[in-house]
This record gives structure tokens, C-alpha cells and sequence, in this order.
């Protein structure tokens, strides 16, 4: 690992799981812990970058020396990254996004009202926030991440050329949330390369190199 490979290089990572509210007081979220991100933003700080980190709901502290801006939903996420976007070189989407929403968030707390009816929920679908930064005028480098339950390679190979990202990196399961290991694969239009089962810390600082190398390639 070299320090400062990227000096002054400006990042921006999402991070963490979004939450949909449903009523002021509940709401729908994932179990993504947000390790794999904040490991991402820590390690592009140590190589010189600008890291901002745009995180969902965690429990973690903030990467030292790190910008941290937080949001709940993916609206919000996608908020606070678009006008972000345009001014780094890279940007990295850890977030395990909600892919739908609510429709309508209700004003006061749904009540039981004494009948046994259940309440019904409709959904809307959720803005993709990385396929949105790609295709920008002065889109970043983005790199995407990919959790399947089968048939990763196929399916992060697919998602990355339906999003229109170069670089697109496969959890190499079994489940890896809020879990401090995992493995990688990295997917680009060359080809595949995997990252052996290692700390997300380490991990993290493998693929900054391999993303410091590419964007000094013309
Ligand atoms: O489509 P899928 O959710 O599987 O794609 C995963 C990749 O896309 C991740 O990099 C994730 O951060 C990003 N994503 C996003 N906005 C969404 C859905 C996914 O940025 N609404």
C-alpha cells in the first residue's frame, strides 16, 4: 500500500443502508452495517484523498479526517451526492440504497383502530443514485458494489453495463453484513480479478490502490 497515491484526488463514497419512513415513527431499512464504506472512506483519506463520506443510519464513528454528511433516505441521499458529484474524481457507491419507498409517509402515527384491519403499504421506486452520477456531463470515476444471491459474476457484470460505471466490485458472499471480513471481485471490461478473503480494513486499501492505478491510466 503507498501512501498518498491519491494526493489532492477528491472522493465521495455513500455508505450504510437508507431508511424509508413510513409514519414519524417507523420505517423500512436493511441490515447494511456500513463497514465496507467507511473502511473505503479511511482508506482513501490515508492515501491523500478528500473524502466525503455521504452515510445512511450506522452506528459508527467517522473516519478520521473525513467530511461526514448524513442522511436517512435515499432521496436524501440523492440530494446530498448530486450536487456533490461534478467536483470529485471518484466516486464509490458502498450504500446498499432501498430500492423502493413508501408511496406516502403519514403525517401522525398509523393507529391499530381496534378491528384487526392491517394496513396496506404501496411503494414507489427509488431514484438509482449511482446509475444518476454516471450519467452526468462530468460524471466521476464510479465504481458500483454488487450483492447477489446467485450467480454474482453474471449479474455484477450485467448491472454494471445497465448503470454505465467502468469498474464494478462483487461481494463474494455468503452474507457478508455487518460482518468485519469478505471477498472480493473486481469486474471491469477487461475482465475479473479477485480480492482474497481479508478484513474489510485491508480490503479497502487494495481496492484504493487498484482505483489509484486507474485513474492514472490514460
Ligand atoms: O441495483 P443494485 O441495488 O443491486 O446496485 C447496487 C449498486 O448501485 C451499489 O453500488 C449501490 O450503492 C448503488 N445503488 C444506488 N442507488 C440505488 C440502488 C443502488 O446508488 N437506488
Amino acid at each position: 500500500f503507498t501512501p498518498q497515491r491519491l494526493a489532492g484526488v477528491r472522493v465521495l463514497v455513500t455508505a450504510g443502508p437508507t431508511f424509508e419512513p413510513i409514519d414519524p415513527v417507523r420505517g423500512i431499512t436493511n441490515r447494511s452495517s456500513g463497514k465496507m464504506g467507511f473502511a473505503i472512506a479511511q482508506a482513501a483519506q490515508r492515501a491523500g484523498a478528500e473524502v466525503t463520506l455521504v452515510a445512511g443510519p450506522v452506528a459508527l464513528p467517522t473516519p478520521w479526517g473525513v467530511h461526514r454528511i448524513d442522511v436517512q433516505s435515499a432521496q436524501d441521499m440523492l440530494e446530498a451526492v448530486l450536487p456533490l458529484a461534478p467536483a470529485n474524481a471518484v466516486f464509490i457507491a458502498t450504500a446498499a440504497v432501498a430500492d423502493w419507498r413508501p408511496a406516502t409517509c403519514a403525517e401522525q402515527k398509523i393507529k391499530k383502530d381496534g378491528s384487526g384491519a392491517t394496513p396496506t403499504l404501496a411503494f414507489t421506486e427509488n431514484p438509482d443514485i449511482l446509475a444518476t452520477v454516471a450519467a452526468l456531463p462530468q460524471a466521476p470515476y464510479c465504481v458500483g458494489f454488487a450483492a447477489e444471491s446467485e450467480k454474482l459474476a453474471d449479474h455484477a457484470q450485467a448491472k454494471r453495463l445497465r448503470k454505465g460505471i467502468p469498474l464494478i466490485v462483487g461481494n463474494l458472499g455468503p452474507a457478508t453484513f455487518g460482518q468485519d471480513d469478505n471477498a472480493l471481485l473486481l469486474i471491469d471490461e477487461q475482465g475479473q480479478r479477485e480480492l482474497p478473503r481479508a478484513p474489510k480494513t485491508e480490503l479497502a486499501q487494495q481496492l484504493i490502490d487498484d482505483i489509484a492505478l486507474r485513474l492514472k491510466r490514460p
